[in-house]
């Protein structure tokens, strides 16, 4: 099933000589569960294309679909339910709230949709993130890796349709990069979390399921990871994956045949 889909997606800024076409009709579709993986170069559109996905960012051109609603055709008081209810966000640098602690960050999402959190799922994100010795604790108490997983349970606690992460381990170290790779791989997998996450680290990348190369707005490769599908499939890799390297040398030879 196809949770997300984007069609003939653009984003222009600027006006005359200002003129950037940063994302250039894009077509895309995610199925359920998936996790892919975005790279490309500074520049080639990666976090304007994703914040479209997101519903953050209105297009210039082109359509998003998530679960089959068409989420610029909302209101921007619905687009705002919508992203708050069906959308979790990380970014490279948390984004906590200072004064708030490590649970209330967490619940934050339910707090402003008036909702009651589901205190056993707050503990069973805390336990899973490492976070339940420190639910108490301010952000400025915490590691980055630590700060990186509030936002990422902050990023689950509504169960959103999608997680959308931009370089969610570009202000870590390798090792701290690593867990919180395999703690998207984990929610992916325990809670069947579609995931896109955008990073320039081909190591992080093959953690994914599928990888698309973008290259001045447009997508230039579109492989199935070795390593995800293999995960899947653990008696033989699927006919049509190809192994990473191919999403770099599409993206080095300038495009799929
Ligand atoms: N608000 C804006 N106004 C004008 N141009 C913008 C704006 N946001 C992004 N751009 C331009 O759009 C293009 C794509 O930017 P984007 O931030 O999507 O790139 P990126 O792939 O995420 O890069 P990075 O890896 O450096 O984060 C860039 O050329 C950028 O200068
Ligand atoms: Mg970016």
């Amino acid at each position: 099933m196809e949770i997300l889909q984007a069609k003939n997606l653009t984003k222009v800024y600027g006006k005359g000589e200002n003129k950037v076409v940063a994302v250039n009709d894009v077509d895309l579709s995610v199925t359920k569960g998936e996790f892919l993986a975005i790279v490309g170069s500074s520049g080639s559109g990666k976090s304007t294309l994703m914040h479209m996905l997101g519903g953050v960012d209105r297009p210039t051109r082109g359509k998003v679909f998530v679960e089959d609603q068409d989420i610029y055709g909302l209101d921007q008081d619905k687009l705002a339910i919508f992203r708050r209810r069906q959308i979790g966000l990380v970014y490279q640098f948390y984004n906590l709230i200072p004064v708030l602690n490590v649970r209330e960050n967490m619940v934050l999402p339910c707090e402003l949709d008036g909702k009651e959190p589901d205190w056993d799922y707050v503990e069973e994100l805390a336990a899973t993130l490492k976070l339940d010795r420190r639910m108490n604790h301010l952000p400025n108490e915490l590691s980055g890796g630590q700060q990186q997983r509030v936002a990422i349970g902050r990023a689950l606690m509504n169960r959103p349709a999608i997680l959308l992460a931009d370089e969610p381990t570009g202000n870590l170290d390798s090792k701290a990069g690593e867990e919180i790779v395999e703690l998207l791989r984990y929610s992916n997998r325990r809670y069947k979390q579609t995931i896109v996450m955008i990073t320039h680290d081909l190591e992080i990348a093959k953690q994914a399921d599928r990888v698309i190369t973008l290259e001045d707005g447009s997508i230039r490769g579109d492989v199935q990871s070795l390593q995800g599908a293999r995960r899947e499939e653990p008696d033989h890799a699927p006919q049509n994956a190809q192994p990473l390297q191919g999403a770099k040398r599409e993206a080095q030879e300038g495009g799929r045949p």
